[in-house]
């Protein structure tokens, strides 16, 4: 169970809004495993749910990045990021396809966003976030992206993002010794 706290916030209504969201409808994914195995339709049906919000809250954010002019490098990673979510989370799916339980399935896919959006969430957003306070207090675009290329953090809110990397990580590895599982099996087969 993914909860809202104040590490999360960024102060910009439209972002902490949708973040939260995001959350809700996480949490309803997870929720789906905690009375045993769901029905498939049900898990897609949640799973989608969750994507098309994701998509529209990354289209929103990028869109309210542009408007305020923030620095165009800053605004290509973050684009990169969001990106890089859809295109993980698309592979995630059609693998699921391939083999596994849908119970492990569903709990990697569960760990693969959660770990993504606290890191996330914690990080490029918040980096968004100050980058756009001083555009607004008068900093160019520029200024903003130098003095705000990373920020202080908090002791909890820095082990937060350090348990969600390790997870993304752990996902990776787990990932790529199935695949190369996979590799190993059609190699012997050819
Ligand atoms: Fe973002």
């Amino acid at each position: 169970m993914l909860e809202w706290s104040e590490h999360f916030e960024t102060h910009i209504e439209l972002v902490d809004s949708q973040h939260a969201g995001l959350f809700v409808l996480l949490n309803k994914l997870a929720d789906c495993f905690a009375i045993g195995v769901p029905s498939e339709e049900m898990v897609e049906q949640t799973l989608q749910e969750l994507l098309d919000y994701a998509h529209q809250h990354f289209t929103d954010e990028e869109a309210m990045m542009k408007e305020r002019n923030i620095d165009p490098q800053f605004f290509a990673l973050h684009h990169m990021e969001h990106n890089s979510f859809i295109y993980d989370l698309s592979r995630l799916q059609l693998h699921s396809n391939a083999d596994e339980d849908a119970v492990q399935t569903a709990e990697n896919v569960v760990r693969f966003i959660t770990s993504w959006l606290v890191y996330h969430i914690l990080g490029v957003d918040q980096i968004m976030a100050a980058q756009l306070r001083a555009i607004e207090q008068g900093m160019t675009p520029e200024a903003a992206y130098q003095a705000n290329k990373s920020i202080h953090r908090d002791m909890a809110t820095t082990q937060l993002i350090l348990n969600a990397v390790l997870d993304l990580w752990r996902g990776t590895t787990e990932h790529c010794r199935v695949l190369e599982a996979e590799l190993l099996a059609l190699k012997q087969n050819i």
